[in-house]
């Protein structure tokens, strides 16, 4: 990795380049590693072909492994990216599952924070029609679905330690990080969020989604990973996610799955330290991306949701329908034109991201004392969501 140690007028290099990809216009983007025509720094991976079977490749909706392209990043050991190894029509169902049944109860999400609990149940079935209905204008107001921000899957993060700063945080649609005091308004800051999973805080982790992380992880080398929590992550044109490492799992062997869907991104991967200047590359529909060994704890951001690059309303990916006849023990399943119509309209302007990780190791235990992680670690990531205050209050952008 191109380790520019620089600091300038006191901001680290991750930082620095957070706010230029996060302003920059979309047209000149020329420096960003696409791995959908790779070049430079990149170098083709080798996958575990004979850990996953054709049938449970078909049956989570993607290709045989042995028709995946894997690649490898230069200077970032243990980072693997999959350019979208999902079969045609099957990227619609993980959408759908982000969108109707992972929102529903017991899963937790950001709304929960500061609704109440009959507001939060039906996210889904109160936003459909609205969604349906809406037309191009910006004025409209936001469905529920619109302002879901996260959701939580299996082991939960335990909110309740500062939940005055977070909600205040989500009142405010920004979030500082070096922050104690939750009202300092620096712009652009990402918020340390306190993320300690709960032992005492669990809820059954989607069967369909654990089945199509474990056939990824098995492939990238990883057999028996174990798919213990999850963060989906719900991003507009104007979100970002801020710089943070995911360091709160116990097991940091196991690798870290993402998975994104609808829009296209601007991922940054930097290094052990946010001195070091992070690698810009883009995210598109489909797109599968590893972090494991040396780069399982790197520093990372999402500073920019793009167009998708062919310019249609949708990506073309995710143009067909699932076929027909599904292998026996799919866990994909086939949805409703109705419901796609839905799901199609929210990510005209939509991304999805999905991280799932692996919390415990074989057989291991949370410490007991604390129902959490708290032993040794650190336990601090800096996160979530922004918004932009410009698309929110439509004034100009002034953190420049
Ligand atoms: C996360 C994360 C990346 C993304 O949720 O920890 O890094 O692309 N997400 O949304
Ligand atoms: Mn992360």
């Amino acid at each position: 990795m191109a380790a520019a140690l620089t600091r300038e007028g006191g901001e680290d290099a991750f930082r620095r380049l957070f706010r230029f990809y996060r302003q920059r216009d979309a047209s000149d983007l020329r420096g960003v590693v696409d791995f959908s025509a790779p070049g430079g720094q990149v170098f083709k991976s080798q996958l575990s072909i004979s850990s996953v079977s054709d049938q449970d490749a078909y049956r989570a909706g993607l290709r045989p492994v042995s028709q995946w392209k894997a690649y490898g990043l230069n200077g970032y050991p243990g980072f693997i990216f999959i350019p979208n190894p999902f079969l045609p029509g099957c990227q619609r169902h993980w959408v759908k599952q982000c969108l109707k049944l992972y929102t529903q109860k017991p899963n937790v999400c950001n709304l929960d924070l500061h609704m109440s609990p009959e507001k939060t149940v039906d996210l889904w079935g109160q936003s459909k029609e609205q969604l349906r209905r809406k037309g191009s204008s910006k004025w409209e107001p936001r469905s529920l679905l619109e302002k879901l921000r996260w959701v939580t899957l299996g082991y939960h993060y335990n909110w309740d330690t500062k939940p005055c700063i977070y909600q205040v945080s989500l009142l405010l649609g920004r979030l500082n990080k070096n922050l104690v005091i939750p009202f300092q308004s620096s712009q652009n800051h990402s918020w340390e969020r306190e993320k300690k999973y709960s032992a005492n805080h669990h809820t059954p982790f989607p069967s369909d989604l654990a089945f199509l992380s474990e056939q990824v992880a098995a492939a990238c080398g990883f057999r028996g990973f174990q798919a213990q929590a999850g963060i989906l992550n719900y991003y507009h044109f104007d979100s970002s996610l801020g710089i943070h490492v995911d360091e709160s799992e116990l097991d940091h062997s196991r690798p870290l799955l993402s998975f994104s869907f609808g829009q296209s991104s601007i991922f940054l991967l930097g290094g052990l330290k946010r001195e070091e200047a992070p690698t810009a590359m883009f995210m598109h529909s489909g797109d599968i991306m590893v972090m494991s060994g040396f780069s399982r704890l790197l520093y990372h951001a999402v500073p920019r949701v793009l167009p998708n690059p062919e310019g249609t309303a949708l990506p073309l990916c995710l143009d067909q329908g699932l076929p027909s006849d599904l292998p026996v023990g799919s866990v994909v399943e086939h949805s409703s034109d109705e419901d796609w119509h839905v799901c199609a309209k929210y990510l005209q302007s939509s991304r999805i991201n999905m991280t799932i990780r692996q919390v415990l190791a074989e057989g291991q235990k949370f410490p007991e004392d604390s129902g959490t992680n708290g032993k040794g670690q650190a336990l601090s990531e800096d996160s979530h969501h922004q918004e932009n205050s410009r698309a929110k209050r439509h004034k100009p952008n002034t953190d420049s």
